[in-house]
């Protein structure tokens, strides 16, 4: 299997961004400037408050609705939280799981990461789980020992076909949101080297039908190199998802990488 086999992903991360008339206004663009897309499978991951919003406005279209994070009990006395059940309910399918802002600023490890993956794939929905380095860490160079214990950690238990259900967004932490993209050739290193554990974790074949993302300052300008490279299927985009005509650039790099 190769590269031409496997699903290009864009995804938008919205992060905490949009009212609803925003994310209704911004899907309406969108929705006009992808319609012909058929080889990308779209995705826009959108504040919880705009998800009803974003379902509505999407219906029918080649666009699909993700959610930001989910936690990992099915209910219960947890505060401000939702569960996978509850995005699984709405009709959204993708949710974001373990991104750096959410380890960063929210107290996510490994092992939370781990847990709400498995809720979301028990719910039906299908995980796009990050990992990264630090700045600090490939500085230190283990850049590889970071991402292998993340792969190993975040995936603990999770079955190949759970796995086949799983997207892999290869975020280096210090090019997220600051404007400071990695090369394609380090995009494409560290992808390549998350296929290679899950290959060990999983076998080849398993390995090689996984979708793995680029995040980080992707935009316009630089997503075409990024997605042309062989391990990199695709993004997960923040700041350039939230304008319309960026966002289908970047669709459209992925439809010709
Ligand atoms: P950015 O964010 O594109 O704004 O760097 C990417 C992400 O956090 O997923």
């Amino acid at each position: 299997m190769n590269k031409a086999t496997r699903k290009a992903i864009i995804a938008g991360n919205w992060k905490m961004n949009k009212t609803r008339p925003e994310a209704k206004a911004l899907l309406e663009e969108l929705k006009g400037m992808v319609a012909d897309i058929k080889t990308v499978e779209i995705v826009a991951c959108v504040p919880f408050t705009n998800l009803e919003t974003a379902l509505a406005a999407t219906e029918g279209t080649n666009i699909k609705i993700g959610a930001e994070n989910c936690h990992f009990e099915k209910s219960g006395a947890f505060t401000g939280e939702i569960s996978a059940d509850m995005l699984a309910e709405m009709g959204v399918e993708y949710v974001v799981l373990g991104h750096s802002e959410r380890r960063q600023y929210f107290a996510e490890t490994d092992e939370t990461v781990n847990k709400r993956t498995k809720a979301a794939l028990a719910a039906g929905l299908k995980p796009i789980v990050c990992v990264g380095e630090l700045l600090w860490e490939r500085e230190c160079n283990i850049t590889e020992e970071v991402i292998a214990r993340q792969i190993k950690l975040d995936f603990f238990g999770i079955s190949a076909d759970d796995l086949k259900k799983c997207v892999i967004a290869y975020e280096p932490v210090w090019a997220i949101g600051t404007g400071k993209t990695a090369t394609a050739d380090q995009a494409e290193e560290v992808c390549a080297f998350i296929r290679a554990q899950l290959a060990k974790l999983y076998g080849a074949e398993v390995a090689e039908a996984i979708t793995i993302q680029y995040g980080g300052s992707m935009n316009a300008a630089n997503a075409a190199e990024l997605v042309s490279k062989t391990n990199v299927d695709g993004g997960l985009i923040g700041g350039a998802s939230l304008k319309a005509a960026d966002f289908t650039t970047i669709i459209k790099a992925a439809e010709n990488g």
